[in-house]
């Protein structure tokens, strides 16, 4: 068996459905370009089926992108794995995902309608015919074939045999077994593995791949313990993010696999030296920050502070350290941006940071840096990232703020004055509130006439120091909708306004 892991990277599709999570097509291709970068063996770039700005995002990655192959999500439905066959059109190596829930609470709740049968016995029949004309038809439309037994983890083993067995008997050329619920123990989920190389007769023609969700903090272990015995596909997503606790983070198994090459015996073809610019590009553009006592990419993982760590390790780093900083992206020669700069020095740097503009996307770029760059003495990459989101990614402007006051103080009452445009008119109003925050936002409802929930607020220095550029992220809800806003200053309430805004123009 291959000593080489593939990596199948699922953050634009599984990461993509953490709650609050939403990329929009350019967004989800500018990561896709970094995942190109890291070195992924497939991007799993969308669901095709599920929306049409999904499709688009399958459609253009798989134009755009070189290298990785490109993946589309289906369910065991002939539209579905349709839309992945067209949407995938363009692409070098396309690959079709398709599958069907195999665990008995999967069959017989997710199938409860007669159709497919009265008893689990007949259900269960049913559905290994329908994963036979998934894997079937998505053949007809590529070569490349994968096909996911949901919620493996808790499924009968006798019967996910049989389905992988007739999956591959039809043309999987991977069979992805995956713990949806994240309720396995890795011992438990290493064995499963290990049996289905054991027990599938014709499994020597398919790659086993492993698909660990987050929910009891297993993810990365269950998904080694799947690796230790003979999968040879790992899904997971940058950051861990996704679907409620996550899924399991890249960054971690890969650099598990690599750290302890001495355990495992295998590789991967990933450039580790991407991980933090990968993990900081997908945290910014989705407003999800990284903890920073997070593995390998968290703002502490390198950083050694009581006194007897740091003795040890001024004396060797190993003492302290199993990785080094740099092979997973830490050090770089550092350019300091200023005012000074030039287009040329902050053009290299969108580069660097995974951004490839327009020349007029660099030009409106470059004067907003210009300004922040007078108000401070150094534009950080955050700042970059933090006016790129608001020039670069912007949503029709129904409300554009034009004019913000505040009066606020240890015995005030916080009160907010805003003028805004609306479809065109001029609005203006004031209100009081429960802080200059709330004070900003039911100013902003008044004008706009809306009655959007707050229903999460997020406030980060994205910079150092009290000249530090302030990032709000903001998720407001209006009946069954939702949506996320974002907005960055060096003046926190405006920041606030910005993102407030920002939220509302999206529920447009
Ligand atoms: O967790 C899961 O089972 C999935 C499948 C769709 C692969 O994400
Ligand atoms: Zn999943």
């Amino acid at each position: 068996m291959t000593d080489k892991v593939a990596i199948f990277d699922t953050t634009l599709r599984d990461g993509e459905q953490a709650a609050g999570a939403r990329l929009g097509s350019r967004d989800k291709l500018t990561i896709a370009r970094q995942l190109s970068r890291l070195n992924v063996d497939v991007i799993e770039a969308g669901y095709p089926a599920s929306s049409p700005e999904d499709f688009e995002a399958v459609q253009l990655i798989a134009r755009e992108i070189q290298g990785p192959a490109i993946c589309a999500l289906s369910r065991a439905v002939a539209g579905d794995i349709e839309a992945c066959g067209k949407a995938l059109a363009k692409a070098a190596r396309p690959r079709i995902h398709t599958g069907i829930g195999v665990s008995d609470m999967h069959v017989l709740h997710k199938f409860r309608d007669e159709k497919y049968g009265v008893t689990l016995g007949e259900k269960k029949v049913k559905i290994l015919q329908m994963a036979v004309a998934a894997v079937k038809l998505a053949r007809q439309l590529a070569e490349d074939v994968e096909f996911y037994a949901e919620d493996a983890g808790r499924a009968d083993p006798a019967y996910l045999f049989e389905m992988i067995q007739a999956a591959i008997d039809v043309g999987a050329t991977v069979v992805n077994i995956p713990d949806t619920t994240g309720y396995a123990m890795p011992e438990q989920f290493g064995a499963l593995i290990r049996s289905i190389r054991e027990r599938v007769p014709n499994i020597e023609r398919a790659v086993v791949s492993v698909h660990c969700h987050n929910d009891l903090g297993l993810a990365v272990a269950n998904t080694l313990a799947g690796v230790h015995n003979g999968a040879r596909q790992v899904e997971g997503t940058i950051n861990g993010i996704g679907e409620r606790a996550g899924n399991a983070a890249l960054e971690e198994v890969v650099m598990a696999l690599r750290t302890r090459g001495d355990y495992f015996g295998l590789r991967t073809g990933i450039e580790t030296r991407e991980f933090v610019r990968t993990s900081r590009l997908v945290s910014d553009m989705l407003g999800m920050a990284v903890p920073p006592n997070k593995a390998i990419v968290g703002g502490n993982a390198f950083s050694h502070s009581s006194g007897i760590h740091v003795d040890g390790f001024l004396k060797n780093r190993e003492t302290y350290e199993i990785m080094r900083p740099e092979d997973v992206g830490l050090t770089e020669s550092r350019v300091v941006l200023t005012a000074r700069t030039g287009r040329h020095g902050l053009r290299d740097r969108l580069e660097k940071l995974g951004y490839a503009l327009t020349k007029e996307e660099l030009d409106r770029t470059y004067q907003r840096f210009l300004v922040v760059a007078d108000k401070k003495q150094e534009v950080f990459d955050e700042d970059l990232i933090a006016i790129l989101h608001d020039e670069i990614h912007p949503v029709p402007e129904t409300y554009h703020l034009d004019y913000l006051h505040i009066y606020s103080g240890t015995s005030a009452i916080p009160t907010a004055t805003v003028r805004l445009h609306v479809r065109g008119e001029v609005r203006e109003g004031a209100a009081i509130g429960d802080g200059p925050v709330d004070a900003v936002c039911k100013a902003i409802s008044s004008v706009t006439r809306t009655s959007a929930r707050l229903t999460r607020y997020e406030i980060r220095a994205v910079t150092s120091g009290t000249e530090a550029m302030g990032e709000v992220t903001v998720q407001l809800e209006d009946k069954s909708r939702r949506a996320m806003g974002r907005g960055a200053s060096t003046d926190v309430i405006e920041a606030s306004a910005k993102a407030y805004i920002d939220g509302l123009n999206k529920l447009v």
